[in-house]
């Protein structure tokens, strides 16, 4: 029911990927500490499979890559205490060639329910002609005839906006094209592109109403840990949380510094992101490059976020008095008039203040403070 939480091979490996890569990564997310702190699944991306399918039509594994088929990394993932999730595509073909899923989705379904699969990435390459909304229901169907309970994670990248016909079908829908490793702005690659962390941010606007338990906004997977500064990796990381975004970590966690270790495996932050009622962050203000974020929380607890995206550090001044936050879609108001809220600061780790007084901080370029609000005291 919460937003679903693990890695994924696509962003650090595209299709390079092999059986001793995904027990590394299995090994290494135990050791880690990702498994303690929710991430569960561990999802192979596209270019898994053989170029052909086998007589029968069935999907087999590439027999250079996966010499012992897909059962066996399953199983060893599973030994692992981890859950096991797999790509493909609603086209006759994937992203990057591989045999798609169209004609075949019954008995691709199937055979992920005899490796027992978890968790399916299906994706919208190669779709000509074919109606979004029906291709990803007969997959979903296919997954409940198959009789294990699977996620289903549509990558249909927003184009026939999953929000409004999604939440039956699966648990979470790509909102936008691919996300890729830099802050704001577009990056081409030829004849398509991939959007950074802010400019994804921007396309969530008005999306926050379709979001709740089990079903999901999928604003695309992490890049934490792939190239941005910490400021940039802490804000990307806050964003997601603050958005109940799926949480699918996109780094080589072999290789990952202590810093990417600590941001994604943040407990309090990831307890943001997970948070039962499911609110999805609204935007209160933007002026002069400074946003502020607000969430509200089970219990009564908010999470609000002061984001800076300009180049300069910011100074900031919130008189709690003077504003009046709410949120529309889950009907609730921040009520700093007859209660005072205790503002822990959750990258720093420690309290800064109280709602009886402004907040006031700098805010350095391209990072962010955010507070959970916890309620201390009637008035
Ligand atoms: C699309 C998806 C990506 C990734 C690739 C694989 O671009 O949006 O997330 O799965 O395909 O080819």
């Amino acid at each position: 029911m919460t937003p679903p939480m693990g890695w994924n091979s696509w962003n650090t490996f595209a299709v390079h990927i092999n059986e001793k890569l995904v027990m590394d990564m299995a090994d290494v997310m135990v050791s880690s500490g990702m498994k303690d702190a929710g991430y569960i699944y561990l999802v192979l991306d596209d270019a898994w499979m053989a170029m052909e399918r086998d007589p029968q039509g069935n999907l087999v594994a590439d027999p250079e890559k996966f010499p012992h088929g897909i059962k066996v990394v399953s199983d060893y993932v599973h030994s692992k205490g981890l859950k096991f999730g797999l790509y493909n595509c609603a086209g006759t073909k994937t992203c990057a060639g591989y045999p798609g899923t169209r004609g075949y989705e019954y008995q691709d379904a199937r055979n992920y329910a005899a490796w027992e699969v978890d968790y399916l990435k299906f994706d919208w390459c190669n779709t000509d002609g074919i109606n979004a909304k029906e291709a990803y229901t007969t997959m979903s169907m296919a997954l409940r005839k198959a009789g294990r309970p699977i996620i289903f994670s549509l990558c249909e990248w927003g184009n026939n906006k999953p929000w409004l016909w999604a939440a039956p079908v699966g648990e979470l829908w790509r909102t936008t094209g691919d996300i890729t490793g830099i802050y704001d702005g577009i990056k081409s690659y030829g004849n398509w592109h991939a959007n950074g962390v802010m400019t994804i941010v921007d396309l969530q606007n008005g999306l926050q109403k379709y979001a709740g338990p089990g079903h999901w906004n999928d604003p695309d997977m992490l890049e934490v840990g792939n190239g941005m500064t910490p400021a940039e990796d802490r804000t990307h990381f806050s964003m997601w949380c603050m958005l109940a975004a799926p949480l699918i970590s996109g780094n080589d966690l072999r290789k990952m510094s202590p810093q990417t270790t600590s941001i994604l495996t943040d407990k309090e932050l990831i307890a943001i992101d997970q948070d039962p009622m499911g609110a999805e962050g609204i935007k209160y203000s933007d002026k002069d490059s400074l946003e502020t974020w607000a969430r509200p929380l089970q219990g009564g607890d908010w999470a609000v976020c002061f984001l800076n995206r300009s180049l300069n550090a910011k100074k900031l001044s919130f008189d709690w008095a003077k504003e009046s936050i709410m949120d529309s879609v889950a009907n609730m108001t921040l009520d700093t008039h007859s209660a005072v809220y205790g503002l822990y600061d959750m990258w720093q780790k420690k309290t800064v203040g109280k709602t009886s007084a402004p907040f006031s901080a700098t805010l350095p370029s391209h990072d962010v403070i955010v507070l959970r609000l916890k309620k201390a005291i009637a008035k």
